[in-house]
């Protein structure tokens, strides 16, 4: 039998801006008011109010971590002025957590900025980092507690979503993209994260390990977005090339780190051109993946190696499909991998399944991850048969 570490996480994870609702103040709010085709997160599924009815369910399935975010364009809505109201609300949403019995794992960033920090050139702007270190600072002194936190969540991908608000290209990509996250027909295959914007991001990342690390115990890593590509062919020469600048670059920049937040859906090959769009298939996910649940193995032993052995967490593994069933068949399949690559010396710490509940898929209602379902004009939650499932797993400590 597989032995996990003691303490093994098993949780699920969200991110504000898909879950709490109204979240004013950020630039994917403006985003989704002013792209033609994109649908909007409104009042998402409420859970800024309803984070404890969360929590609990995952806590009473038998889950003991729970990955959420805290908001910056909540914390600081105007720039320099922190909203006390927004901390203590993160701060309770923390104390829940361990009342629960679930161990936080907290993401500062998952995507959304607040609107000014857009408006003020962003990620590329000349105080981004200072203005990001001067947030995380403030979010560090509610801190105290929570083990584990990620700063930065999937840059590979921030990346792209900052390529896709650059002014010049706007117009011609935001007609053809909505979001990286979802396979387009029109879009088949995702532009490369530009290594300046990468560049950027990794600096951010470690000006703001550095202040966690000062003021805080937590261990500290960023996520990134393992696509797990494999070579075709003859092609291992381009495979590194591309994935050097779609992935590695990220994985590289997190060692020396306390942990890397492991994220994993699905599995693309590389042939002489490059990305191979996923193959139309009746079995594609909702979001156009291919359906892999062995991406989750390739993408725990890529990271172990590029990241030259730094511990892994995986902090997002799902699939999203109306049929739970196949929620069921998926996650138990991605399981059987990672028990597989502990039992090869792989130090993997925990589990958090993507996603604790059904919830806005940037720009987009219909892919559903979730473990719970929820009525979009009631709120009531409906905890579906793979939550129960995920539990009993988390329980035994084995499938
Ligand atoms: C992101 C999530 C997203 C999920 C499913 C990851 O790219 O971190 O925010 O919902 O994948 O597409």
């Amino acid at each position: 039998m597989t032995r996990l570490v003691p303490g093994f996480l098993w949780g699920a994870a969200t991110a504000p801006h898909q879950v709490e609702g109204n979240n004013l103040n950020s630039d994917w709010w403006q985003r989704e008011l002013h792209t033609p085709g994109m649908e909007r997160s409104g009042d998402a599924v409420d859970s800024y109010h309803r984070y404890a009815e969360d929590m609990r369910l995952l806590a009473d399935a038998g889950l003991t971590s729970y990955r959420f975010g805290i908001e910056w364009a909540r914390i600081e809505p105007i720039p320099g002025q922190i909203s006390r109201a927004a901390l203590a609300h993160y701060s309770r949403m923390i104390d829940t957590a361990f009342q629960l019995g679930l161990t936080p794992v907290v993401t500062l960033h998952h995507f959304t900025s607040p609107r000014w920090f857009a408006e003020d050139g962003g990620w590329l702007g000349p105080k981004a980092i200072e203005r990001f270190q001067a947030y995380v600072k403030t979010a560090a002194a509610i801190l105290g507690d929570v083990e584990w936190v990620c700063t930065m969540n999937e840059p590979n991908m921030l990346a792209i979503m900052v390529w896709m608000s650059d002014p010049e290209r706007s117009a011609a990509v935001r007609k053809q993209m909505l979001t990286p996250t979802v396979a387009d027909d029109r879009f088949p295959i995702l532009p490369d994260p530009e290594p300046e914007v990468g560049l950027r991001l990794a600096e951010a990342h470690h000006a703001a390990a550095e202040i966690l690390r000062r003021e805080t115990d937590a261990k500290v890593g960023w996520t990134v977005a393992n696509q797990a590509f494999t070579a075709t062919v003859g092609n291992e020469d381009k495979l590194r090339e591309v994935r050097y600048i779609k992935e590695d670059l990220y994985l590289e920049a997190a060692r020396g780190d306390d942990f890397i937040g492991v994220q994993s859906y699905s599995s693309q090959a590389v042939d002489g051109n490059g990305v191979v769009p996923h193959p139309p298939a009746p079995d594609n996910t909702l979001t156009g993946a291919a359906y892999r649940p062995d991406a989750l193995g390739i993408a725990l032993r890529h990271a172990w190696e590029a990241t030259g052995g730094v511990p892994i967490l995986v902090t997002e593994n799902g699939i999203a499909t109306a049929d739970d069933t196949r929620r069921i068949a998926y996650t138990s399949e991605a399981l059987g991998h990672l028990f597989k690559a502990v039992d090869d010396g792989i130090d993997v710490r925990g589990y958090l399944h993507w996603s604790a509940l059904d919830n806005f898929e940037w720009g987009h209602w219909k892919p559903t991850f979730g473990l719970i379902a929820v009525d979009r004009e009631t709120f009531e939650r409906k905890p579906k048969p793979s939550l129960a499932w995920l539990g009993a797993v988390a329980r035994r400590g084995r499938l």
